[in-house]
């Protein structure tokens, strides 16, 4: 894909105007929003060496797992751009590599520049370290259109016999803010809203970072889609009392029998789920799949900082961003950042190539060269 087609198709995919990656034609860098500003202030940073954008992934300026494949992939082709060396391209392949563990995309990525660059000369390295970045963006945006078109389908299935909204359950952010556009679980709600299918969306908080109520719920704003907010511990109650049409989840890891690896919480949501008899959609794109892992307990689980849990970040009445204690003095926390759900909860894997049950043989029927 050409630059000027990419960013045909990125602002396509973004027509509120907000972007989590972008990089000018040329550009050696790229500017990122700084994830940790929203939804109080947007705020840009420029990426400009491997090592910012390796901090950019540990400390969650960006997020999600298609948005950090991709900016390890130009973090890598920057690195290669200040020394095309072997050595080099070793070094930052693991320090990239060693930001966040779980989301199986940043390896992918990275592996994919590796590769390409090193089978070149040094002084062709660089050059198609960026082009390879550019179409690992340029595939996440267009994957995202066509998962999300699947997820239409279903949505406009659920419109067809239900009076009235169709109620949608989220977790997390799986929006354009963790993509490099559409998002992947809001991909078909984007896509159903801008039909005119009326829809509305329950935001769960998604303790402790609290990317539901800062992030998805800041996106769908963005883009005018109804939505209300709700703190994680009402979602099930909200399932029972039959408000919930569908939900949509996205993924860091599906492993090859099917078992999906997401943002903690989403195990709590389709357990709550499947005993109320909601269809548990997660959306699946296709370099989140690791057919090298068996199930899902092989999947690293990220275990981040206590102090996440222990407190939380808001704005001051008068505008500024303040950090506050929850807890007691001394309290102790533990913060696992992912967990497993299960395939047997799971109703389908919403993908690229369509919608795939949660097993060996459902993958492996849509996506038969990776089980080869
Ligand atoms: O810790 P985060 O914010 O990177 O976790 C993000 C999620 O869990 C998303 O659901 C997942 O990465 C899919 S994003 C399309």
């Amino acid at each position: 894909m050409r630059r000027d087609e990419l960013a045909e198709a990125q602002a396509d995919a973004d027509p509120a105007g907000y972007r989590a990656l972008a990089r000018a034609p040329g550009a050696r860098h790229v500017e990122v929003l700084d994830q940790r500003a929203l939804p109080h202030a947007s705020v840009t940073v420029r990426l400009g060496d491997a090592g910012t954008a390796a901090r950019a992934i540990r400390e969650m300026w960006v997020r999600g797992a298609p948005l950090i494949g991709a900016v390890g992939a130009c973090g890598l082709a920057m690195a290669l751009d200040a020394d095309p060396g072997d050595a080099a391209l070793a070094r930052a392949h693991a320090m990239l590599d060693a930001t966040r563990p779980t989301a199986v995309n940043l390896r992918w990525a990275l592996d994919r520049v590796r590769q390409r660059a090193a089978a070149l000369p040094e002084a062709a390295r660089a050059d198609a370290a960026w082009r390879e970045a550019d179409a690992i963006v340029a595939e996440d945006v267009a994957i995202n259109r066509s998962l999300g078109g699947h997820g239409l389908v279903l949505l406009e299935r659920i419109a067809a016999r239900k009076q009235g909204p169709v109620d949608v359950m989220t977790h997390c952010n799986a929006g354009a803010l963790a993509t490099c556009g559409w998002g992947t679980a809001t991909a078909p709600i984007f896509l159903a809203h801008a039909a005119g299918l009326p829809l509305h969306v329950w935001v769960s908080e998604t303790r402790p970072r609290l990317q539901g109520v800062n992030l998805t719920a800041w996106e769908l704003a963005q883009r005018g889609v109804p939505h209300t907010v709700v703190v994680d511990g009402a979602c099930a109650a909200l399932m029972r009392g039959g408000r919930v049409d569908v939900v949509f989840v996205g993924t860091d890891r599906v492993a090859r029998n099917g078992d999906v690896c997401n943002k903690i919480g989403t195990y709590g949501k389709a357990l709550a789920a499947a005993d109320n008899a909601v269809p548990f959609y997660v959306a699946l794109p296709s370099p989140t799949l690791d057919p090298a892992l068996p199930d899902g307990d092989a999947i690293p689980i990220e275990a981040r900082s206590p102090d996440e849990v222990l407190g939380v970040t808001g704005r001051e009445a008068h505008g500024g961003s303040v950090r506050v204690a929850i807890a007691p003095e001394g309290a102790r926390g533990y913060n696992p950042a992912f967990d497993v759900t299960p395939a047997r909860l799971v109703t389908g894997l919403l993908t690229e190539r369509g919608l795939a049950a949660a097993s060996e043989a459902g993958l492996a029927a849509l996506f038969p060269e990776r089980f080869a």
